[in-house]
């Protein structure tokens, strides 16, 4: 059986991952004991998820470890905004408090009559020889004018963001409906097609 190791601190995600990857043993940062806090200092999505599956590959690597690594990195574009807040997204205010994040979006969207917007999630999975490989999942929607119900359980945006897929705001949507179109998904899913091509070259 594959063993992958997510490169997040975050459980939610590593839910998602081992719903998702059910053929292999995920496993956690916690799981392998990786405590140090990896800098996004990069300039794009890529550039972020590389960093930290690097950073995790290392370690790994330390104790002779063959685990693959997977690290993605996501944030909103909103198009009027020429992509902003993009790889900021986590800190385009204040870092990470979704409250001022999203009033700074709306703040900004004032009075802009092009509001269309999508979250970006790229994924890089990194195998033990140093070799790797890279998707992208992509869901598109608008910028509301005002924040929508259910904002303080909400991840982040999800409550200035209406889903074309879904026709309302992602908070107002099941966990099922959010992810049945989410960019995380569809990076996951172009992942796995990735991967069936390389198996057949
Ligand atoms: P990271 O990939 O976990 O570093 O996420 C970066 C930031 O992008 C998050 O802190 C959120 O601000 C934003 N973001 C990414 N995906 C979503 C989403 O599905 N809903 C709302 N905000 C998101």
């Amino acid at each position: 059986m594959e063993k992958i190791v997510i490169a997040t601190g975050n459980k939610h995600k590593v839910e998602e991952y081992k719903a998702f990857f059910e053929d292999a043993e995920v496993l956690s940062l916690k799981d392998i004991g990786f405590t140090a806090d990896i800098e996004e200092t990069g300039e794009t999505f890529f550039d972020n998820a590389f960093i930290k599956a690097k950073a995790v590959s290392d370690f790994l690597a330390e104790f002779g470890d063959d685990a693959a690594v997977i690290a993605d990195d996501s944030g909103l574009c909103i198009e009027a905004l020429d992509g902003e807040p993009g790889v900021r997204s986590a800190r385009y205010a204040s870092d990470h408090n979704k409250e001022l994040n999203r009033k700074a979006v709306l703040e900004k969207m004032k009075g802009k009559k092009n509001r269309k917007a999508y979250f970006i999630c790229v994924l890089v999975k990194l195998y033990p020889n140093g070799e790797y490989i890279s998707a992208e999942g992509r869901t598109y929607g608008t910028i509301l004018t005002k924040v929508a119900k259910n904002a303080d359980q909400a991840f982040a945006y999800d409550s200035i963001f209406k889903s074309d897929d879904l026709g309302k705001p992602f908070s107002e949507s099941t966990i099922e409906e959010k992810n049945s179109v989410s960019h995380r998904i569809r990076a996951m899913k172009r992942l796995l097609e990735i991967e069936e091509e390389m198996k057949s070259i």
